[in-house]
């Protein structure tokens, strides 16, 4: 299919938004579209050396933290300020943090990762429709949300339930949006190893997939790619998590 030369110009224009773009997944995706020639645009939380990289490569780094109501808001005032449309939006932005047992840190747990997970995303997407509709071509909103959604976690229950959260505001928003923004979710399982899991921890975790590697931040990346290709996918929930399914 042939892209018209206006709407082409418009594609090199309106960038991406990708939240927790600063480090491993969020970041590989940023650096990939940015080197295909999407504009996009990142939140990190924590500024760090390597976001110069981004910067040099015309990425535009936005500082956010999404702790409460208060910053949210005053993020999409200051993305407002930044772009006045947009190709897509990437809710990549997560804390994989541990049940906590005593209540209050428990209640302070969840209301945490309810306003990571859900709320954020929730305000951002509500507040961001019309940059994306004054986008001429396809746009996309996608969710990150993880495959331990389908069985619960013992000692992850908060996060599970916030990233169930996100897959269920994936269908609502879809259906919303339709028929002028998609709106999926990828569930990645194991992807990216953090630096301090030990080798008793990797060997079990690699157990738990038919596929037995550590796939990295490419198979998201490619994922991301293939959704934001395809026009007849909205309300989705892809995973990706090397046959966990079926062992
Ligand atoms: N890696 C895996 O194997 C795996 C498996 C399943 C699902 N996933 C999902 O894939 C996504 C990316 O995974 P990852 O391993 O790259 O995650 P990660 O290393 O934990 O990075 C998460 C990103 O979210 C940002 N962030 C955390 N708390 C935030 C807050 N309160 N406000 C704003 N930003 C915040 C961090 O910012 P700073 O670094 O700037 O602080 C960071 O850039 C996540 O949604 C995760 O749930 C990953």
């Amino acid at each position: 299919m042939t892209i018209p030369a206006t709407q082409t110009k418009i594609a090199q224009l309106a960038p991406v938004l990708i939240t927790g773009g600063g480090r491993r997944l969020g970041r590989h995706a940023a650096e990939t579209l940015a080197d295909s020639g999407q504009p996009v645009i990142i939140t990190y939380r924590t500024e760090r050396p390597e976001l110069d990289l981004l910067r040099a490569k015309g990425i535009t780094t936005l500082q956010a933290d999404f702790t409460d109501e208060a910053h949210i808001l005053d993020f999409i005032q200051r993305l407002k300020n930044a772009t006045l449309c947009l190709r897509g939006i990437i809710h990549n932005a997560s804390d994989w943090l541990p049940d906590q047992q005593d209540l209050k840190s428990a209640s302070e747990n969840f209301q945490h990762l309810f306003t990571v997970h859900m709320l954020a995303p929730l305000l951002i997407n509500q507040a961001c429709e019309p940059l994306l509709l004054a986008y001429q071509g396809q746009r996309d909103i996608i969710h990150i949300s993880d495959a331990v959604v389908q069985k619960g976690s013992k000692k992850h229950g908060a996060y599970v339930a916030t990233k169930a959260g996100l897959e269920s505001l994936t269908q609502s928003f879809a259906a919303r949006f339709a028929p002028n923004i998609k709106v999926n979710a990828i569930a990645p399982a194991l992807i990216m190893f953090q630096p301090n899991d030990d080798a008793a921890y990797r060997e079990k975790a690699l157990k738990k997939s038919a596929l037995q590697i550590e796939p990295g931040a490419e198979v998201i990346t490619q994922t991301i790619q293939y959704i934001m290709d395809n026009r007849y996918l909205t309300g989705v929930i892809l995973p990706v998590e090397g046959g966990r399914s079926v062992i």
